[in-house]
């Protein structure tokens, strides 16, 4: 991402606060595994959203009007013994040379002067209630502002979440951003096909992982956006499963959820196929069901239209299924009223999609289902998941969990698949895996 979209994002960002007021944001910490192992670093979405800055131990802060410079950036000095050890780093000088902060100073200064920052400021934005350690600094800091105000010194008298501002921008995906979310859809999308092309009974599930993390390394790309879900047999009704760790059966199904991310985007994918490459005719009943819902519901997808509508477009084309393959018995508006439907279709039919597998955004404005609008990216992903011990239905059903998964961008007219490149057909499954 160039440095110009940060600082674009920056501006948008200094005119909703306002002149007399600021805004502070911490980095992701490093996490511990074990000892002296870490977790991989992902920095946290919104700070890595406004700052391009890919290291923890750092603090933005905005302070629209500061003569001195608007964007101050605190973050580990640059050191050279550390440089030998951790890697790379950027220092105080490569915090303004390269990230375009106004001014930067040590992270380790902070107490003594962000609380100057805030001297005589109205409102402090900040992500409320996310990091403990931000709260109660915050708090040390005001505290200590207020025993001088006798000498003139005003303290804030107002803290308001930053997180609104920012998830309302991120929403809304600039030609940049979606660059890289095509990128990282195709990347996934052919994971998945080489999954289908390798997968065979008697491969262990993480084997085809690694297939699926191979891909989305040779291809240039390192990080999941999220624990790879691979789950043959029943294992696909646990709807987050990512033990991944059984043997695939000639019989069963496969579900794949899995999707890599590109500089901080995500894609997320799902596609269900059998192990053998033959769907049985259950299987293929409820997979052209599920495919059905999809297709219903993306029909929904389209400037102006609530969000809900393509959930209950998905709703309303399981229950029909259902009660005609017998697995629900009563009448379709009934069954709906009441909610049958959800012993086997439990989640809803997506999420916004974005830096966040689950990204940021309001789903309801003042209680009511948001519309579409260009530029949102979101998931359509309906399912279907029949416990393994579900008595209620025949056993020719029991033990499948099918969904099926695509990355979506409303568009001016109605929207795009960015993860196209992935067979959902049955037809097009079996021939893939037939090697045609
Ligand atoms: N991969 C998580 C989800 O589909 O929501
Ligand atoms: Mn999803
Ligand atoms: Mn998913």
């Amino acid at each position: 991402m160039k440095q110009s979209e940060f600082k674009k994002r920056r501006a948008a960002l200094m005119k909703q606060i306002g002149k007399g007021n600021i805004a502070i944001i911490a980095s992701a910490g490093a996490a511990v595994r074990n000892r002296d192992v870490h977790y991989p670093f992902r920095q946290d979405s919104d700070f890595y959203y406004l700052t391009g800055f890919n290291e923890a131990d750092a603090m933005a802060v905005f302070i629209p009007g500061r003569e001195k410079g608007e964007y101050v950036l605190f973050c580990r000095e640059f050191d050279e013994k550390k440089a030998l050890w951790e890697g790379a780093h950027a220092g105080l000088e490569g915090a303004t040379k390269h990230y375009e902060a106004d001014d930067a100073f040590p992270i380790d200064d902070l107490d003594e002067i962000l609380p100057g920052m805030l001297e005589n400021k109205a409102k402090v934005f900040y992500p409320m209630g996310r990091d403990s350690d931000l709260d109660f600094k915050l708090m040390e800091w005001i505290k200590n502002i207020r025993k001088h105000s006798r000498n003139g010194v005003s303290a804030p008298g107002e803290l308001v979440s930053l997180e609104h501002i920012v998830h309302e921008m991120r929403l809304f995906k600039s030609a940049e951003e979606l660059k890289l979310m095509r990128r990282a859809a195709q990347v996934s999308a052919a994971a998945h096909v080489r999954a289908m092309q390798y997968c065979q009974p008697g491969l262990y599930e993480y084997q085809v992982e690694a297939e699926l993390v191979n891909h989305f390394m040779q291809d240039g790309l390192r990080a999941v956006a999220y624990p790879s879900i691979v789950a043959g047999g029943k294992n696909a009704c646990v709807l987050h499963y990512t033990e991944n760790t059984d043997k695939l059966r000639k019989g069963d199904l496969l579900l794949i959820d899995a999707g890599v991310e590109c500089d901080h985007y995500a894609a997320d994918i799902t596609r269900t196929f059998p192990v053998s490459g033959k769907f049985s005719e259950p299987q293929r009943l409820l997979y052209q069901l599920v495919l059905d819902a999809q297709s219903a519901a993306l029909e929904q997808i389209a400037p102006g239209i609530a969000w809900n509508k393509a959930h209950e477009a998905s709703v309303e084309v399981l229950t029909k299924g259902l009660i005609e393959l017998g697995l629900l018995k009563g009448k379709l508006k009934k069954l709906i009223k009441d909610e049958k439907y959800k012993q086997f279709y439990m989640h809803r039919i997506g999420h916004w999609l974005g830096m966040d597998v689950h990204d940021v955004g309001d789903y309801k404005i003042k209680e009511e289902w948001r519309l579409l609008e260009p530029g949102m990216v979101l998931t359509v992903e309906p399912g279907l998941y029949v416990p393994a011990d579900c008595e209620t239905v025949d056993k020719q059903w029991r033990g499948i969990g099918i969904r099926i998964e695509d990355d979506v961008l409303v568009t001016k007219d109605g929207y795009e698949i960015l993860t196209h490149a992935v067979p959902k057909t049955v037809a097009d499954i079996e021939a893939i895996m037939r090697g045609e």
